[in-house]
């Protein structure tokens, strides 16, 4: 790049493309006080949709009382099952009566999710590593025969916030663990957001070492030291192809104390399409969104992104979501592939 201009094709290292699992509409609004309306997150999985989209992590089929926030699955996922031609919606399930609620719904794709640590399996799920584990055997198992896609999320892969440091063999443990129950994918999260680069290629690379393929591992960064982009990136050169992010950068985790924000979506895209990497994502749609989704909650999005993206624009203002079509509440900025005097890449 020496014209100042974005890569036209991916920078050196990197993947041609990345698949985006959104979780904004799970792990954003799950530390939400303030209960959001069924049809707002109804409207928010659309909106996401028509940004283009493909994995829309849905709600939670978790007791209700343990996540009161996401008590309405029931009456969210009918509203949303329409997509599931072209979107896949998985759903967060950590037991058989977690899967019959969601079979019963006609959900497709599921996640259970594990920890590495000991405090904090005790604290989100009340087990143990070891009971958790054989609380998923059973749902794994039949969750395949199923004909469902299980992803098995991994939490408190770098730090915890009552044990400290988390030790890279301990992490590599219950991965192989979750992969011996069959999951699908893995993603490694780094629940409190303490991860940095150096660590995250170490346990991709112990992964790999114990047999663990990095097309199997998905990554999923909170944003609590300003690290979550630098760590994907260090993830994306290492192989990794699928990002878990949120939009806005919503999100946290209400049985980990310390846990801020995810990565907001509009960051990575940012980020993704400045080095020539196609997300299939509409940056405009999708910090429309944000905003939207803002102004129903009441505050302003974390992301970076989405501010400097919306302050530029009137169009871009908090709206109702009656008020306008998603369409039309796109902003006018310039995304980093579209060079202007008034929107500058990353690299300017
Ligand atoms: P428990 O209290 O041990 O449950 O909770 P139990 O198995 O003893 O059952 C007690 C009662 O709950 C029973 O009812 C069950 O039927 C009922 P009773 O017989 O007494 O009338 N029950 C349920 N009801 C509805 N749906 C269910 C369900 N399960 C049991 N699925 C449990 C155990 C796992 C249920 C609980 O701990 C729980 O729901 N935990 C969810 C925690 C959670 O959602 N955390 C946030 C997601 S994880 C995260 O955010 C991290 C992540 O983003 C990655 C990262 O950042 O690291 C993924
Ligand atoms: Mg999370």
């Amino acid at each position: 790049m020496t014209d100042g201009l974005p890569m036209a094709v991916p920078a050196q290292g990197l993947p041609p493309r990345v698949r985006i699992h959104e979780v904004g509409a799970r792990d954003g609004l799950q530390n939400e006080k303030a209960v959001v309306p069924t049809e707002v997150k109804a409207e928010f999985i659309h909106r996401l949709a028509h940004a283009g989209l493909t994995t829309i992590e849905a709600t939670s089929f978790v007791h209700p009382k343990w996540v009161p926030q996401l008590a309405d699955a029931e009456a969210l996922f009918p509203l949303v099952a329409d997509l599931q031609g072209e979107v896949a919606l998985p759903v967060l399930v950590p037991n058989g009566r977690g899967l019959d609620r969601a079979l019963a719904l006609g959900v497709r794709r599921i996640a259970v999710f594990a920890s590495a640590t000991e405090s904090f399996a005790k604290a989100n799920l009340n087990r143990t590593v070891d009971e958790s584990l054989a609380m998923f055997a059973p749902v794994v198992a039949r969750a395949r025969d199923e004909g469902m896609r299980v992803r098995g999320y991994l939490s408190m892969c770098f730090g915890d916030p009552w044990e400290g440091p988390v030790p890279v063999h301990q992490v590599v443990g219950v991965a192989k663990a979750l992969r011996d129950l069959g999951c699908d994918e893995l993603s490694l999260g780094d629940t409190i957001g303490v991860a940095t680069p150096g660590h995250v290629q170490s346990l991709l690379a112990e992964l790999n070492e114990e047999g663990v393929p990095t097309s199997a591992l998905a990554v999923h960064f909170h944003d609590t030291y300003g690290q979550a982009l630098a760590n994907t990136l260090a993830a994306l050169q290492h192989g990794v192809t699928t990002v878990d992010a949120s939009a806005g950068g919503l999100g946290g985790c209400p049985f980990a104390r310390s846990a801020t924000g995810n990565l907001a979506t509009e960051d990575l895209v940012w980020m993704l399409e400045g080095l020539g990497v196609e997300t299939g994502v509409d940056l405009g749609r999708l910090t429309a969104t944000s905003v939207w989704l803002a102004g129903e909650l009441g505050r302003p999005s974390p992301s970076r992104t989405v501010r400097a993206l919306a302050g530029r624009t009137a169009s871009a203002t908090v709206q109702s979501p009656t008020s306008q079509s998603p369409t039309s509440q796109s902003p006018t900025f310039q995304s980093p592939t579209a060079r202007s005097a008034t929107a500058r890449s990353p690299k300017e």
